[in-house]
């Protein structure tokens, strides 16, 4: 066979593998879910929701106004004071679980509709996002009736009702780990989909009909940045958003005087740390992972690699090799790596922050790959040479956009993976515990994987600190969130 250069080799080596995008079973329209029913928006708004690997329409949903938020804001209150707060522990678990069934019962369905909707590869939606949610959905119902041994007091009490806003790069899993520990404890829920991606949160919501959850417990209200900011302004209990540290100053501030609760998941500019002892085949795919997982649509990305300077150039030379090899392209295609990136606004956010790379000094590497016609793509990218006042290194490009750094003790690693506003995860790779340990301490992170990136389970809590945010979601400490404790 004659030899063939590393990067025409996956190219040829696979024939496409589709899923069937039937499977989402699509619908025209999609209403508002209020009350424990699909309804229009009171002045008839709707806006589209468009596939970004294609940039095809996919369906026309409902836009909430002022009033759709307010009569889904009443409609909780009224499922609260009626019906959730009188439900006991161990009915509310019941649901829960019934809730966590229905999704894997209809997880090829869910996951063929978020690939379409957000243009994350189905291999990501099937084996991540749907079973990650339905896992968040079981460990809750676990701890709906055992409430009074999660160290928050003997009998500790909900907060009312929850305004949630999530954002687009995991649509139905963000709606999970908003859902799940807030019903376990208790309260009901107006839940606010990102604009580009509210399709499986609808899907969520005939769920939670099939689950037959009382009427008005959870509540969903789609539409864009007015809809959420109608959210925050009316009389919730408690707010819970993750998406852009800007927004969440924005809610900060319109909270400020207010009883109601607050946190927020914001976000990132992680450090991916390597050691010159690590296993360096693993350590590139735990970088491949930390960076290109979700087209780099991740606030805890490892978008910043420290590499320790003695094998800096070997980790570079074997990660070109491994990011040519990436495939690109349809996100329904069972063989893709890296899917679309979700919409033209965040497309033309990576291209002008890539730009500024150029600009600054940094080097550019660009996988060959090639790209789709149509749809929003951008080709995986490493960026040497960086500096640490380069935009690359301090702002959340939240594509697949990989800034390299090198350091030589680890005390400068320390110095160089602190120095960030941002504060949500980083990663260590090291064969040596006591050193990942001593650097794990001094990390001003919310979480520090250890020779592995971008892990999440429901028992383990995540969230920041700094301007990633404040609160934590998942684990025991999840439900604090939603406790009045
Ligand atoms: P965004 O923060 O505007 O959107 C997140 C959610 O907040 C959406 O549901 C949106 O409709 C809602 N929202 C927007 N304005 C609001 C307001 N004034 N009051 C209440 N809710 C409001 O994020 P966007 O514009 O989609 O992305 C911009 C950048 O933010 C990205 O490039 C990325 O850097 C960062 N981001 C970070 C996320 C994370 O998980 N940490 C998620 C999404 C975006
Ligand atoms: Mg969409």
């Amino acid at each position: 066979m004659e030899e063939r250069p590393a990067s025409t080799l996956s190219a040829l080596e696979y024939d496409p593998a589709p899923e069937s995008a039937g499977l989402a079973r699509l619908r025209e329209g999609y209403g508002l879910f209020i009350g424990g029913a699909f309804v229009e928006a009171a002045d008839g708004a709707t806006f589209e929701t468009i596939n970004p690997a294609t940039e095809e329409p996919l369906a026309r949903v409902a836009q909430a106004g002022e009033a759709d938020v307010a009569a889904a804001v009443a409609a909780a209150r009224r499922a609260y004071d009626k019906v959730w707060r009188k439900t006991t522990g161990a009915q509310r678990s019941k649901y829960l679980f019934r809730i966590a069934r229905l999704i894997q019962e209809r997880s090829r369905e869910l996951a063929v509709l978020e690939s379409l909707d957000n243009g994350k590869p189905i291999r990501e939606s099937r084996d991540i996002d749907v079973p990650l949610a339905a896992a968040h959905f079981f460990y809750y119902a676990g701890w709906a009736d055992k409430l009074e041994h999660a160290g928050f007091g003997p009998d500790p009490r909900p907060l009312g009702v929850a305004g949630q806003i999530i954002p687009w790069n995991f649509p139905l899993l963000m709606a999970a780990w908003k859902l799940a520990p807030a019903l376990a404890a208790g309260n009901t829920c107006v839940l606010k989909p990102a604009e580009t991606t509210p399709l499986s949160a609808l899907v969520l919501a005939e769920i939670l009909q099939q689950a037959e959850l009382p009427d008005g417990v959870v509540n969903v209200v789609t539409g864009d940045g007015s809809t959420g900011a109608a959210l925050v302004a009316s009389p919730v209990d408690k707010v819970a958003f993750t998406g852009s540290t800007e927004v969440g100053k924005v809610i900060q501030r319109r909270l400020a005087g207010r009883p109601t609760r607050l946190t927020l998941e914001l976000g990132g500019k992680g450090a991916n740390i390597v050691f010159d002892d690590a296993p360096l085949d693993e350590v590139v795919e735990g970088i491949v992972d930390g960076i290109f997982f979700n087209q780099g649509h991740v606030c805890c990305a490892g978008s910043r690699l420290l590499v320790q300077e003695s094998v800096a150039e070997d980790v570079l030379h074997r990660l070109r090799r491994r990011v040519d090899q990436l495939r690109v392209g349809d996100p329904l295609d069972k063989n893709t790596d890296v899917g679309a990136i979700n919409s033209a606004a965040q497309l033309e956010k990576i291209r002008e922050l890539t730009a500024w790379g150029e600009r600054e000094g940094a080097t550019r590497y660009t996988s060959p790959c090639a790209l789709p016609e149509r749809g929003y793509w951008f080709a995986p990218t490493v960026f040497t040479d960086v500096a640490q006042t380069h935009r690359i290194a301090r702002e959340e490009v939240f594509g697949p956009v990989l800034s390299v750094l090198t350091f030589r003790t680890p005390e400068e690693a320390v110095a160089k993976a602190n120095n960030t506003t941002y504060g949500l995860a980083c990663g260590v790779w090291s064969e040596k515990g006591s050193r990942t340990l001593w650097v794990a301490e001094r990390l001003r992170a919310g979480v520090v994987w250890a020779n592995t990136y971008n892990r999440f389970d429901p028992a383990s809590p995540f969230g920041g600190v700094r301007e990633s945010g404040f609160g934590r979601e998942g684990g025991r400490h999840g439900l604090e969130a939603y406790l009045d404790v």
